[in-house]
């Protein structure tokens, strides 16, 4: 696996892979791999001929009063984990390199990226557009994959590509849960052992709105009802939203027409976890 950590260097290698005709897959990450991570990898290396793999702790998606010089990073056990997989090229430059001294320009993503987490964190979708937008240009894969578990996140980069006419291929890829039901997330580390137990309570909250819905239940309101009355259980849990969106504009929806995004940011002790499912009427 080669290391590349300079901007030149990760475009260079991706114009000779192209010219050679081969197919390029790229994993975005902020590192601190973790099972989710790996079959982000796994997928994108069944979908192209090269795969690369970039780790960023991106400053520009952090709040000032966020985790970004807390956020876990493991450079030496990431790159162990990447090379077992076989990834062709780990992509892993500075902050300097990626926001050079007198950098100005974002990407600015409207209306998705101001609703559910973009209300409580203001820009963070700008920062995080701005750096994909900033890898597609770099490392110039045919395609990029991306976790369902960040839905609108997704959502955002899609918009992007295609209002943007970036000509990258925006893949997502299903949340990967432990056997408990636990969406795997790299802030899962921050968790005690009783606030793990607790954050259970969303895909508990989930798996009852999926029940309701698979009943015949289509009217919003009932069906946040029963997913927050899950979560108020937990005396660790605190609900910051919990919403059922149309699954591309993400704008709230009264009933579920023939699918609904219900997505859900709940405080666990200090951490905040997102989840969500895609309901069908
Ligand atoms: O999902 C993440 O890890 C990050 O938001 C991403 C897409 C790598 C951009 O920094």
């Amino acid at each position: 696996m080669r290391i590349i950590e300079h901007i030149e260097e990760m475009r260079s290698w991706s114009e000779t892979e192209r010219r050679a005709g081969r197919r390029i897959v790229l994993v975005p990450t902020m590192g601190s791999l973790h099972g989710g991570h790996l079959s982000l990898v796994r997928d994108g290396k069944r979908r192209g001929d090269r795969l690369v793999v970039s780790l960023f702790v991106n400053p520009t998606q952090f709040g000032p009063q966020e985790d970004y010089a807390s956020y876990p990073r493991d450079f030496e056990r990431d790159r162990g984990l990447l090379e077992r997989e076989g990834t062709d090229v780990m992509f892993s430059p500075s902050a300097g390199e990626m926001y050079p001294a007198g950098h100005q320009s974002y990407v600015e993503v409207g209306k998705l990226g101001e609703q559910l987490c973009g209300v409580f964190r203001p820009g963070h979708f700008r920062g995080v557009a701005t750096v994909v937008a900033k890898l597609f240009n770099i490392a110039q894969p045919h395609a990029a994959i991306f976790g369902e578990k960040d839905y609108q996140q997704l959502q955002v980069i899609r918009r992007m590509a295609r209002d943007l006419n970036l000509g990258v291929e925006v893949v997502g890829h299903p949340t990967v849960r432990a056997p408990d039901g636990l969406a795997l997330s790299s802030r899962n580390s921050y968790l005690s052992d009783a606030e793990r137990q607790a954050a259970l309570s969303l895909c508990r909250a989930l798996n009852k709105a999926e029940a309701l819905a698979l009943a015949g239940e289509k009217e919003s309101g009932r069906i946040l009802d029963a997913a927050r009355a899950e979560i108020e259980k937990e005396p660790l849990a605190r609900i910051q939203y919990a919403k059922l969106c149309h699954p591309e504009t993400l704008e709230d929806v009264e009933k579920i027409e023939s699918e609904a995004v219900l997505a859900l940011a709940v405080f666990v002790g200090k951490t905040r976890l997102i989840d969500n499912t895609v309901l069908k009427a």
